[in-house]
């Protein structure tokens, strides 16, 4: 337990959740003994309150910050907005050449709006959706924010969220009025789309990820974009997750599957606040029909923070490096489970490779994993999502760390020892109440 653990203590007894997202709680990783908080980052690692240094090998800022963190080029078009003054009575122009290089991306798209989070954008798209149709259901796979728009899932039978988000989550405060109006299908499972849209004329949207932890099975994108069509849904991509990291822009792109609504935060501004949708004049049109609006959406920061993102993605081929970075970690946490008798598999796109254990206590086991890494200065899980700024020498460390390890887990499983071996609680898997 050290300070960055005390802090934690403190913070939950006056921040409701200890922290402002899910994933970030330090009891996903290491309950009692995560670092917690960071004084600085810098590239691919992370300084915490006591000054100690750890290379950060997990989720990366929860992949938000492809470049790696403070990034020297974004770090400069900020302190420059910073400097030229981030608010006015005026508009900053970066928007409008934002929206420009948006629009020169996704060739298919005709205008921009945007705003500063993740799930603030997809209730967005969600309201420009259902203002451009008239309609009000929306068939959706997958997470996409906090909203009650989305929430309003659970307002069933209450599990609706269980594959999609997290299990027993209560949609308390959304308001009941709502229940309907959300309707979910499985990722690749094209005839639950068919199947709810058969019963359902009426459909807005169609709201999913391009991509999933697994790769569209054959047609399914295709076959989803007809039945968008044929009802009369907007087709809205979610690459908030996604995005600039196979490709820059969107990974529909990558499979020539366009919507009629991408929507962008976390990486498309290096971890800065910003967020966009990019969509068809059709509905896009229907933001003026509605009210959408926002004060902080007008301030500088976060477009000259995605234009300096942007550019540099594009002038070194960051995409193609994450890849190349990705499946280097993939092969290393396969052959290194091969030669320790670890059974492990891996997963997910390359730039946001995951790892999963075979094993009936494989939280426990991650949670070991976790703890043995960071005693060897590794901020680390099941997750390593690469950033330019990881360099060759720090991905070997890593493996000589995870060579150690590995079979020390092996070790403790067939002894039957993990738990024991555990200097805290067992790491959180998803929503659990903290005190
Ligand atoms: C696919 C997807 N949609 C929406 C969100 C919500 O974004 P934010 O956390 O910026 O509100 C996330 C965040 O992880 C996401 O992965």
């Amino acid at each position: 337990m050290g300070t960055g653990q005390d802090l934690y203590i403190r913070a939950k007894q006056i921040i409701p959740g200890g922290t402002q997202l899910l994933s970030k709680r330090p009891e996903m990783f290491l309950p009692d003994q995560w670092p917690a908080y960071y004084t600085r980052a810098k590239g691919s690692e992370v300084w915490d309150l006591e000054g100690r240094r750890f290379i950060d090998c997990s989720i990366g800022g929860v992949s938000a910050c492809p470049l790696g963190y403070a990034d020297p080029d974004v770090e400069e078009a900020v302190v420059g907005a910073v400097k030229a003054g981030s608010m006015s009575t005026l508009n900053c122009p970066e928007e409008v050449e934002l929206a420009e290089l948006l629009l020169d991306i996704h060739e298919w798209a005709d205008m921009v709006r945007y705003a500063r989070s993740g799930g603030e954008i997809m209730a967005v798209a969600a309201r420009i959706a259902r203002a451009a149709t008239g309609r009000t259901k929306i068939a959706f796979c997958g997470y996409h924010g906090w909203h009650d728009w989305y929430l309003a899932a659970n307002l069933g039978k209450g599990d609706e969220l269980d594959s999609h988000l997290l299990a027993g989550l209560d949609p308390a405060g959304v308001p009941a009025g709502l229940q309907g109006t959300m309707l979910p299908f499985e990722y690749n499972r094209l005839d639950q789309l068919e199947q709810i849209v058969g019963g359902n004329q009426d459909i807005a949207a169609i709201v999913m990820e391009p991509v999933r932890y697994l790769p569209p099975a054959k047609g399914f994108l295709e076959g989803v974009r007809k039945v968008a069509d044929q009802v009369g849904a907007v087709l809205v991509f979610d690459e908030i997750t996604s995005g600039w990291k196979m490709n820059v822009g969107g990974i529909h792109l990558t499979y020539g599957v366009n919507p009629d609504l991408a929507i962008y935060a976390k990486a498309i501004a290096n971890g800065h606040a910003m967020a966009a949708v990019v969509g068809r004049e059709s509905v896009m049109s229907a933001a003026q029909a509605t009210f959408i609006s926002s004060t902080n959406w007008t301030e500088r920061i976060g477009p000259a923070a995605a234009l300096a993102t942007i550019r540099k993605l594009e002038a070194l081929a960051v995409p193609a490096s994450l890849i190349e970075t990705g499946n280097m970690i993939r092969e290393g946490w396969l052959s290194a489970a091969s030669r320790a008798g670890l059974e492990l598999s891996v997963g997910n796109i390359p730039p946001l490779s995951t790892f999963s254990l075979n094993y009936e206590n494989a939280l426990a086991i991650i949670t070991l994993f976790n703890q043995e890494m960071l005693d060897r200065g590794f901020l680390a899980t099941s997750q390593f999502v690469p950033t330019l700024a990881h360099t060759e020498a720090q991905i070997a460390c890593y493996f000589e760390a995870v060579d150690e390890i590995f079979p020390m887990l092996v070790d403790a499983i067939e002894n039957k020892k993990v738990e024991v071996k555990l200097r805290g609680p067992i790491k959180h898997s998803g929503f659990e109440r903290l005190n």
